[in-house]
């Protein structure tokens, strides 16, 4: 390892995501939504750590925090993102953004090295009012109208009002200075088994996958469910429930060695037990970082909801509401990150794409990016017993400063 007077402080960098545990929550893990007051509470206690690693900033007006260094040389930016699913864990996001304020920490009061780490935490990441609307707002792809469209999706509450709640109404937003950054590194947890089932401690990701979402609806015809016989009906949740069925049958034939799709969510119209559904709701997603091959299932499942529309007596519609948008990681960050890594964890890192969304995706489509995994207890995310063991943060966090030691030095 390189030489150097200060070191990551593990049990400093514990004790920072036991703080933000704390804020929000639930059971094991945490209830931290965009915008709800135990998320504003993090951000603030974000700000008020930023001095510690030589950095100032402020919430911007779309709620991300960035820290920026006045100290002269390169400058990396790293973070992840501080809000949470509903009733989630209290790893995914806080994980990233404190192993950024450790690195700030460890390099940044370091006179012996050149260059500082700047910390961000995007703003919902997780999807509450739209995807990654913080990051994508830092990289200039976010307009006023896209805010002014923008609701909460568990209470539809406009975005504009939660912003002027929050008194985060009017406040400018901060857009990437082009040219600042040699880079931006993140560090997540995996959200997967690969590297537990391995027995490895270091994930060196290699791309991102895209995100495409659906929204399917079914149109049949509301009737009484007691009087209408099964050959007079148009029901439009049993088209609905069909198309799970039907998808999961036909999409392996197509799709690729890692594609996945899931149905999120199905609303039936009325919704009522003595009433057969007039209208059905999907949300459908579907995850690859091949284009093409999202292309191809793309119009399978048009062609699967066409045919079960005809079948059911009901009419179809299907919209693509979000486009995916996969990211390859920098080779140069990779191999920072295997060779810090070889140094810390004793090589045992293994190069692997991620299946989850980060905002490192945006945040390469203007800088070199890279990011790091550390291991899930039973592949477990997006649910409150979402854990990594200490001994493997920890570790982690070493990893992820040395990395960034390397690439401000190379
Ligand atoms: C991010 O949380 C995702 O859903 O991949
Ligand atoms: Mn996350
Ligand atoms: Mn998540």
């Amino acid at each position: 390892m390189s030489n150097h007077h200060l070191k990551t402080e593990g049990a400093r960098v514990l004790a920072d995501l036991n703080t933000l545990r704390a804020l929000g929550a639930y059971k094991t893990g945490v209830h931290r939504p965009t915008f709800s007051e135990p998320h504003l509470h993090s951000l603030q206690w974000l700000v008020g750590k930023l001095p510690e690693a030589g950095l100032a900033g402020e919430i911007d007006g779309i709620g991300n925090v960035l820290g920026t260094s006045a100290k002269a040389g390169p400058k990396l930016l790293a973070g992840s993102h501080l809000e949470s699913q509903n009733f989630a864990g209290w790893l995914d996001g806080p994980l990233g953004v404190i192993y950024a304020l450790e690195a700030a920490r460890v390099i940044n009061l370091d006179p012996g090295i050149d260059g500082a780490v700047e910390v961000a935490s995007w703003c919902d990441e997780e999807g509450h009012f739209g995807h990654f609307l913080g990051s994508r707002s830092y990289v200039g792809d976010v307009t006023e109208h896209d805010i002014d469209a923008a609701r909460d999706r568990t209470n539809a509450r406009p975005m504009r009002e939660t912003l002027q709640a929050a008194g985060l109404a009017g406040r400018p937003r901060k857009i990437a200075e082009r040219g600042r950054h040699i880079g931006y590194l993140e560090a997540h947890i995996e959200q997967g088994r690969t590297l537990e089932g391995s027995h490895l401690g270091i994930g060196v990701v290699t791309s991102i996958v895209g995100i495409w979402q659906y929204q399917i609806t079914f149109t049949g015809e509301q009737n009484h469910a007691g009087t209408t016989r099964m050959k007079d009906r148009r029901d439009a949740g049993l088209a609905a429930a069909r198309l799970c069925v039907v998808i999961d049958d036909r999409f392996p034939t197509v799709s690729g060695p890692r594609t996945v799709w899931t149905t999120g969510r199905i609303t039936l119209d009325p919704g009522a037990p003595s009433i057969i559904p007039g209208r059905a709701e999907l949300l459908f997603q579907i995850r690859d970082d091949n284009p093409a091959i999202v292309e191809r299932l793309e119009a399978l499942l048009r062609e699967i909801a066409t045919e079960i529309a005809a079948a059911s007596g009901c009419s179809v519609e299907v919209e693509r509401i979000r486009t995916g948008k996969p990211a390859m990681m920098d080779q140069n960050f990779q191999r920072a990150i295997e060779e810090a890594a070889s140094d810390v964890a004793d090589g045992k890192s293994v190069h692997m794409p991620s299946g989850a969304g980060h905002d490192a995706q945006v945040l390469a489509t203007i800088m070199p990016a890279g990011m790091l995994f550390v291991p899930s207890i039973d592949g477990i995310s997006h649910h409150w017993n979402e854990n990594t063991d200490d001994a493997d943060i920890v570790r982690g966090a070493e990893v992820f400063v040395e990395t960034c030691r390397r690439l401000l030095s190379s």
